[in-house]
């Protein structure tokens, strides 16, 4: 069973004839694109200023294999003008200030999952890639972790598994480091707070080419902390320093949990029980995701289930926190000692992992809500039957955020989400990576008026927001 597939309000589209036609189209357009706009421009002077086998033109190997790699297919149908592909920060620098001398489009791309078609790769412009900036190391003396941007989050645990360290990072194992610009949820994040929470250092290349250091307690503080859910208007980030977490080794099984899969007949019982558990689970030891699935199978058939993966960093499961999860009626139950290196490829994604055109949507709801929760299972059961000729997969997942994990940002400086503690629960803030590029999530933060005079002060031709497509608002 592909378990990968239901991290978010993801709709698969029946495309193969659409893929086909689009990708003539694209080629045809690329051929027919002016000799000296503004992208030709920039990416002549950085194939001078960086060599061929940094700047990659649409006949080069790996520009194929960047355009072509994005996660979702909606994002393979695009023709940058080059891909450069920086080994160091100045590679950036040096191209960042060519975008910007010639006022060209651009886009960045790190893991490539973004679901927002556009928000990295870019017509006729300049793509640039961190495929080749992907190194990661422990510093024991300051007990941080070092990363380029092209670590995705599998190989992170991967390579310092025997030190028995790891980031807080995503879920799935393919996902890159664009997650942490957006908050980044973990299945540490009930200990340790949104990925970005753990920030240390971060290194930032502005729109003009500067290289900044930016940590929270610098002359870049301000923009330390708009990054901590800013996404991309805010600079490109070519080192991150975080905290590291004493996750331990293969060997340390200090895990317990797995996976339990549901049937449709304990659909509603478990909209009910995510609803409370979000509104009661404050034991920063547990964490949960919770999704439902409609998979149309090869054979036209059509399978339907709810899968709960639930770990608690203890010898067993509490049935305090996870009791109601143990008690509703179940299809299989997978749950055993685990240590985190196995829990951080449990999710994993089979390979290759692009191949579908994919759409997210996000909502954000209270705990203890329990009939919203059961509405927007109910919505989905209708769209999922309204539109089952056009999508053959629909996923609806639940991640609650518990108190813990808010109130860790807030010791740490602050993230621009700043969700409410407490029972302040109007005005609750979108999460920008699970959402769809018309929701306006940068409104829902909580520092919004902030994130609006960072964005001024350091881009105040509004150059990021001219030439780059990502999220609207600022
Ligand atoms: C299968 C799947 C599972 C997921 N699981 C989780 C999860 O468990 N937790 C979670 O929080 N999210 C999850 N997400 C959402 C994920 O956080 C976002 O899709 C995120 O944008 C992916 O980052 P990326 O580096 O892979 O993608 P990319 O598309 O490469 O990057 C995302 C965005 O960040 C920008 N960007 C990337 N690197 C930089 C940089 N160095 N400087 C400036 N801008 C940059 C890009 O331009 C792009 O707009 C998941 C998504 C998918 C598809
Ligand atoms: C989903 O639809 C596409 C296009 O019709 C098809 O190629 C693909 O095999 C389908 N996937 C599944 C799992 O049925
Ligand atoms: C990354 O690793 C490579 C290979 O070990 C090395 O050549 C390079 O200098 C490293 N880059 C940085 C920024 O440490
Ligand atoms: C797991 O719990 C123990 C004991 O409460 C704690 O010391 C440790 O830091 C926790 N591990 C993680 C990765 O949070
Ligand atoms: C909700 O969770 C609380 C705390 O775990 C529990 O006491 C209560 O019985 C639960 N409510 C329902 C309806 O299951
Ligand atoms: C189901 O979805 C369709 C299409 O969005 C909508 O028109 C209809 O009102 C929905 N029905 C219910 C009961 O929500």
């Amino acid at each position: 069973m592909d378990l990968w597939k239901g991290l978010d309000v993801l709709r698969q589209k029946k495309w193969t004839v659409t893929f086909a036609i689009l990708n003539l189209l694209s080629l045809s357009s690329a051929a027919r694109s002016p000799a000296q706009s503004p992208g030709d421009l920039a990416c002549r002077k950085l194939q001078h200023a960086l060599g061929p086998s940094i700047v990659n033109k649409p006949n080069d190997q790996d520009y194929h294999s960047v355009v072509f790699g994005a996660w979702s297919l909606f994002n393979t149908q695009y023709s940058p003008t080059c891909v450069v592909l920086p080994r160091t920060s100045n590679d950036v620098q040096i191209t960042m200030a060519a975008i910007y001398q010639y006022d060209s489009k651009f886009s960045v791309q790190a893991g490539g999952h973004s679901a927002p078609k556009g928000w990295n790769n870019v017509d006729h412009g300049v793509l640039i890639s961190f495929e080749h900036m992907r190194n990661i190391s422990y510093d024991s003396i300051k007990d941080t972790i070092v990363m380029e941007p092209g670590i995705r989050w599998g190989e992170s645990v991967t390579l310092l598994e025997s030190q028995g360290v790891a980031p807080v990072g995503g879920r799935v194992d393919d996902v890159g480091t664009g997650l942490l610009l957006g908050g980044g949820i973990s299945f540490l994040s009930p200990a340790h707070g949104f990925a970005a929470d753990n920030f240390v250092e971060l290194d930032v290349v502005l729109v003009d080419g500067t290289l900044v250091t930016a940590t929270e307690t610098n002359e870049f503080s301000d923009l330390f902390r708009a990054l901590k859910g800013g996404a991309n208007r805010f600079g490109i980030v070519t080192r991150y320093e975080v905290r590291a977490i004493h996750t331990g080794t293969a060997d340390d099984k200090t895990w317990f949990g797995g996976l339990i899969q549901y049937p449709p007949s304990s659909f509603e019982a478990l909209a009910k029980a995510i609803s409370n558990y979000t509104l009661y689970a404050t034991d920063p030891n547990a964490a949960i995701l919770l999704y439902f699935a409609h998979f149309l199978q090869p054979d036209d058939t059509v399978q339907s289930f709810a899968i709960a993966s639930i770990f608690y960093n203890g010898t067993s499961l509490p049935s305090s926190v996870f009791g109601e999860f143990l008690s509703i009626p179940a299809l299989q139950t997978n749950l055993s000692p685990m240590s985190y290196p196995e829990i951080a490829s449990s999710l994993s994604e089979p390979q290759p992992a692009n191949g579908h055109a994919q759409m997210f949507g996000a909502v954000v709801i209270a705990g203890g809500e329990d009939d919203m929760h059961v509405e927007v299972l109910r919505q989905w059961l209708n769209f999922t039957n309204v539109f089952q000729d056009e999508y053959n997969t629909t996923v609806l997942a639940f991640t609650p955020i518990p108190i813990s994990q808010i109130a860790i940002g807030r010791e740490r400086g602050g993230n621009a989400m700043n969700s409410p503690l407490g029972s302040a629960i109007s005005r609750l803030p979108l999460y920008i990576n699970e959402c769809d590029k018309k929701q306006s999530v940068f409104e829902t933060y909580g520092q919004y008026e902030f994130l609006k005079q960072t964005y001024a002060k350091y881009d105040p031709t509004r150059f990021n927001v001219r030439r780059m497509d990502g999220p609207q608002g600022l």
